[in-house]
């Protein structure tokens, strides 16, 4: 059995306990981790993301006697009740605002919610920089698709849920990380053009190479507010320069603005318009299967995050560090935060057959520099939204 069909098998024996019956729908949205590409999603620029074998999974079927949309979370042993005779609006618990939102999003398309009985469970760690409120919010979108049989086009779906969490989560997010949850496919990442919002599957199935990911279980509070002031940060270098967003400026024309904006501002632009260009340059390493540069790149990712930036932490810095120690000949390529910052994951490109011994070095060596202890898995390019009981 795979890991979603565990996860499923689980979340159907939750279901069965609370109601007494096999639950009539089960679906399921993949967290997400990003290659390459970190904070360009909200600069129009090109992303690469993959999705992981990490889920939130509902099974669910109609409720004759309510008339609320009602989630258990297994996990939490706590339950969402969400009214669903008036248009659908912020409330309790804190974690329903992504099901809140997603659901008022079906209703401002005139779509009738049916009232439901929903267990939940998620594989996503939480607060890890791997998307797990977008795997809530696309899923609880593909449950409500399945339970009214109206589907909805794959890009409108992603924005629909993107949507939900700038309102009802108050986060001014990319559209990156709903995009692979919804369209992710296995073996492949996703070349994400967030202006076009045009796709390109790049395949991803060697397998003496493997995308470890390592959570080095910390967060730092400081991310909410820091990321909008990023995207504000961002907003001003393009109008000093004078365009719509980064996207549409060069290293050159950054240089000879150099002097009209502070020297903050300069070193985020110079992150974005470098970054791009190294995205752009991994999804062409990685279709040759050209390992190091694609590892290179990721180097110089992360230094740019650290440095021009400033999304790095001292943790995320260390895991970056153990990794280039360990260098090529032991097996691994490049390494670099993913996600947001502040705490988090990095992920890093790895020879498959150094798995071990590398997953070992990095968490000795991390727990000696933090006293932290790491998660570290290895996840392949997994499918995004899918329904496994209709
Ligand atoms: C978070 C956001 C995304 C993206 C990344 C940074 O995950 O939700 O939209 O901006 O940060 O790349």
């Amino acid at each position: 059995m795979t890991n979603l069909q565990q996860l499923a098998a689980r979340v159907a024996a939750e279901f069965q306990k609370l109601y007494g019956r096999p639950p009539r729908w089960i679906v399921a949205a993949p967290g997400r981790v990003n290659v390459i590409g970190e904070h360009i999603d909200y600069n129009d620029g090109f992303v690469l993301p993959m999705a992981i074998e990490r889920y939130a999974v509902m099974a669910a079927d109609s409720s004759s006697s309510s008339n609320s949309f009602s989630v258990y979370d297994a996990q939490f042993k706590e339950t969402a009740m969400i009214d669903i005779s008036a248009p659908v609006t912020k409330g309790p618990p804190k974690w329903s605002n992504y099901i809140r939102g997603v659901i008022a999003g079906f209703q401002n398309r005139g779509i009738k919610i049916p009232a439901l009985n929903v267990a939940f469970m998620s594989t996503v760690p939480l607060g890890g920089g791997l998307s797990s409120s977008a795997a809530l919010e696309v899923c609880t979108a593909t449950l409500i698709e399945t339970a009214t049989g109206a589907a909805i086009d794959p890009v409108e779906k992603a924005l629909l849920a993107q949507k939900a969490e700038h309102e009802f989560a108050g986060v001014p997010c990319g559209i990156m990380d709903q995009f692979i949850s919804v369209m992710g496919r296995e073996s492949r990442l996703l070349l994400l053009d967030c202006r076009s919002r045009k796709t390109e599957l790049v395949p991803m199935d060697d397998p003496s190479v493997a995308l470890l990911i390592v959570n080095t279980n910390v967060k730092h509070e400081l991310s909410g507010g820091e990321y909008a002031q990023r995207r504000l940060q961002c907003e001003a270098a393009a109008k000093i320069l004078g365009v719509a967003s980064l996207r549409d400026t060069t290293v050159e024309m950054l240089e000879r603005s150099k002097a009209s904006m502070s020297e903050v501002v300069y070193r985020r632009a110079r992150h974005v318009i470098g970054e791009i260009e190294r995205t752009v340059h991994a999804a062409e390493a990685i279709r040759n299967s050209n390992w190091p540069a694609a590892g290179n790149l990721m180097y110089a990712s992360h230094a740019s995050l650290r440095d021009d930036y400033e999304v790095s932490c001292k943790e995320l810095d260390d895991v970056v560090e153990i990794a280039e120690s360990i260098g090529v000949k032991a097996g691994v390529f490049g390494c670099r935060m993913t996600g947001g910052g502040f705490g988090g994951c990095a992920v890093a490109l790895v020879k498959t057959g150094n798995v071990e011994a590398i997953t070992k070095q990095i968490a000795d060596g991390y727990k000696s520099k933090t006293g932290i202890n790491a998660t570290i898995f290895v996840s392949r390019p997994a499918a995004g939204a899918t329904v496994i009981k209709a």
